[in-house]
C-alpha cells in the first residue's frame, strides 16, 4: 500500500469518527423531564385551553400569534416566524429579548437542556 493510500484511509476513518462523534453529542431532549418543567407553568399555559398565555395544542408548524381565539400582543402577532424546534429553543431562552414587547412576562429557561427537555415534550404533548 502506497503512503498517499494509507494517508487517504487514515483521513476517511477520521471522517467517519467525527461524524459518528457529532452525531453522539447532539442533545436528545428527555419528555419526561420536560413535562415536569412545563408543569411548573401551569399557571399561565396549558395544552387543551388558553389560560393567561394561548393554549399550546397544534403548536409546531403554527404561525406566532396565529391563534383567532386569543389577544396577543403586536409583537407576537407581527414577529412572523412559524413554531418549530429551532424557533422554540430561540423563544423559551429569551422571550423578550427575541421578540421585544411580547407580553408573556417570563425570563425564559437559560439551560439549553432544560429547553431540549421541555421541547422534546411539546413535540409530543401538542401534536394533533
Ligand atoms: C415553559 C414555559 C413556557 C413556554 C414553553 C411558553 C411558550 C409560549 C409560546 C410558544 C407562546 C406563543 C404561542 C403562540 O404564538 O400561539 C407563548 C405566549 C405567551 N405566553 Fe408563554 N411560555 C412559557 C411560560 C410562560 C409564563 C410563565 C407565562 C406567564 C407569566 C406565559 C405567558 C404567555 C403569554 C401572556 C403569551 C402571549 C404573548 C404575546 O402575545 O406577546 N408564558 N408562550
Amino acid at each position: 500500500m502506497t503512503t498517499t493510500t494509507t494517508l487517504a484511509r487514515a483521513a476517511l476513518a477520521l471522517a467517519v469518527l467525527l461524524t459518528l462523534g457529532a452525531g453522539a453529542a447532539r442533545v436528545e431532549g428527555d419528555a419526561t423531564r420536560g413535562k415536569s418543567i412545563y408543569a411548573r407553568y401551569a399557571g399561565c399555559h396549558a395544552i387543551a385551553r388558553n389560560r393567561v398565555g394561548p393554549r399550546h395544542a397544534g403548536l409546531f408548524g403554527r404561525a406566532a400569534g396565529s391563534l383567532e381565539d386569543y389577544a396577543y400582543s403586536g409583537a407576537m402577532k407581527d414577529w412572523g416566524l412559524v413554531w418549530d424546534a429551532a424557533t422554540l429553543d430561540r423563544f423559551l431562552a429569551d422571550p423578550r429579548g427575541v421578540v421585544p414587547g411580547t407580553k408573556m412576562g417570563f425570563a425564559g429557561i437559560k439551560d439549553a437542556a432544560e429547553r431540549a427537555d421541555l421541547i422534546a415534550y411539546l413535540a409530543e404533548a401538542t401534536a394533533p
